[in-house]
């Protein structure tokens, strides 16, 4: 690792530890600021290393076990390392009977995404979700944080496109 790089991971990691500082403040008792701040470190990490987790359970007062138990209960919450993008697909019940299969299709043929997988140029990976509160808008995924319904065939390359 060059020397800007380590020193801005080294910037990355204070102002996690700051953020998480705060977050843990702001709360009544600290255990309670677990959620936000497994946030804060997968912001960080882009995902929740074993040792990420360890410091924070630390920090929280928990036990790793605790910790590691709510960050894999959770589906927002990345256990083993993602690619730049992670697109997370809807495919439940409204979903499926607007077409969600045929774009799983059309995920795996054109980009080589596997539920659970990464492609193969490292730009996505792809996480079946079971319902992202948008039925009546379906198909529907999140890309990262942003919100794409009414998918199509067409609209599901268009939009995958546009992020590198
Ligand atoms: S079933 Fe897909 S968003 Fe609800």
């Amino acid at each position: 690792m060059r020397q800007t790089e380590q020193m801005e991971a080294m910037a990355t990691e204070e102002s996690a530890n700051t953020d998480i500082r705060s977050t843990i403040a702001g709360y009544p008792s600290i255990s309670s600021a677990l959620l936000p701040t497994l946030h804060i470190t997968q912001r960080e990490h882009g995902w929740l290393p074993s040792r990420a987790i360890e410091e924070l359970a630390e920090s929280l007062e928990l036990t790793s076990a605790h910790v590691k138990g709510v960050a894999t209960f959770h589906s927002m919450l990345n256990n083993k390392p993602v690619a730049r993008n992670v697109i997370q697909l809807c495919t439940n019940i409204a979903c499926m009977l607007f077409g969600a299969e045929s774009l799983l299709d059309l995920l795996k043929n054109r980009y080589g995404l596997e539920p659970g997988g990464i492609s193969e140029d490292g730009r996505f990976s792809l996480v079946i979700m079971e319902c992202i509160g948008l039925c009546d808008q379906a198909p529907a995924m999140l890309v990262n944080r942003d919100v794409h319904a009414r998918l199509t065939a067409q609209s599901i390359v268009e939009i995958l496109e546009s992020y590198d």
